[in-house]
């Protein structure tokens, strides 16, 4: 079926109904750790790659039920998880000024909550289809800072390639924009060593280390450092600095953590192995960086021209391993999908 532009407008946020996509951002620059944990405000600023992999893709409808529904993978969601999303309704309803209940219905094609960036695709997926269905028509940046209410690095995961996220000091001023980089072409492979969930969430680990690491204040003083020589060598677009720089946050993220009372070790043997392969590989001039989350899976940046020797590298190296090969993608964007079809499966790309 061909739609015209209008059409797909008009398919992809129908009144009380919206589609959207997006995709997950792996940092290059961490966030860790909240100035303020109810309205999620960093203690430092941040920068990540959006990639074109993986996507989170979530309706969102307006129902007549007394309660909302929250499907992830077609499963009910239930308790923190649930409630999580509940919270984040409504705080589009006060924003929207409107009281209906809503049915969320949202598949991820990355396991979720592995460190695999699952919470910033669908926190990102969900602000931009809630507020469609419940009318809002909010700019980038309106979007980016409701975003980051559900999850702070989904308040990135709004804009194509990389982008920044501003700590700011306050709801209006903590926000993510796109960061231009001309002539600088990325790719990233995730591994997936363990695709189960973390036992310690993001949230709790980084209040952890917040509250009990004497590490932590020499991140916050060192993070913006290295967040200004990050745009700078994103500006000359000088890929051997971007990927130095990435990888050495990424261990003082873990460095701050391990100083953490019990520490928070989010890595194990396999993940270390693959620390010494990216070395290796590095030495024999396939340029590649490493960098690590909240989880045992490592990222590895390379060029974008790269990516699938890398990968093909990746498994000869480690066969039983999963790998997903990416490069730099689009934001988060409505997008329609089938009557009848569930989304993400039979979708269309709307106009936005
Ligand atoms: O947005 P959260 O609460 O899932 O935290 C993400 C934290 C890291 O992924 C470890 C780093 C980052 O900047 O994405």
């Amino acid at each position: 079926m061909t739609l015209t532009p209008q059409q797909l407008a008009t398919t992809a946020s129908e009144e009380g109904s919206a589609t959207a996509l997006a995709n997950p951002n792996i940092a290059l620059v961490k966030y860790w750790g909240k100035r303020d944990e109810a309205l999620i405000l960093p203690w430092t600023g941040s920068l990540s790659l959006t990639l074109d992999a993986a996507p989170t893709t979530t309706t969102v409808r307006l129902t007549d039920t007394p309660d909302d529904v929250v499907l992830l993978g077609g499963r009910p969601l239930e308790g923190t998880a649930r409630s999580r999303v509940t919270r984040f309704i409504d705080l589009v309803r006060a924003l929207a000024d409107r009281d209906e209940r809503v049915s969320v219905d949202s598949h991820n094609e990355i396991p979720t909550g592995a460190g695999l960036a699952s919470s910033a695709s669908g926190f990102a997926a969900l602000a931009l289809a809630a507020s469609t269905a419940f009318g809002l028509d909010l700019d980038r940046r309106a979007l980016s800072r409701l975003a980051r209410r559900g999850s702070g690095s989904a308040s990135r995961s709004i804009f194509d390639g990389i982008a920044v996220w501003h700590a700011g000091h306050d709801d209006e001023s903590s926000f993510a924009e796109a960061v231009p980089a001309p002539g600088l072409e990325l790719g990233m492979v995730l591994t997936v060593l363990d695709a189960r969930a973390k036992s310690v969430s993001s949230r709790d680990g980084m209040r952890r280390t917040v509250d009990t690491s004497p590490y932590y204040p020499a991140w916050v003083e060192r993070t913006p450092v290295e967040l200004e020589e990050m745009l700078a060598a994103i500006t000359r677009a000088d890929f051997t600095a971007v990927g130095t720089i990435a990888e050495r946050n990424a261990m003082r993220m873990h460095a701050t953590m391990l100083g953490a009372e019990p520490p928070v070790r989010y890595w194990g043997p396999a993940s270390v192995e693959l620390l010494d392969l990216v070395a290796n590989l590095r030495g024999d001039g396939l340029e590649c960086y490493a960098t690590m989350d909240a989880g045992p899976n490592v990222k590895i940046l390379c060029r974008a021209d790269a990516v699938d020797e890398l990968a093909a590298r990746i498994l000869e190296a480690q066969p039983h391993i999963g790998v997903i090969p990416a490069r730099a993608g689009r934001g988060a964007r409505l997008i329609t999908s089938e009557p009848g079809g569930s989304a993400g499966e039979q979708t269309t790309e709307g106009a936005r």
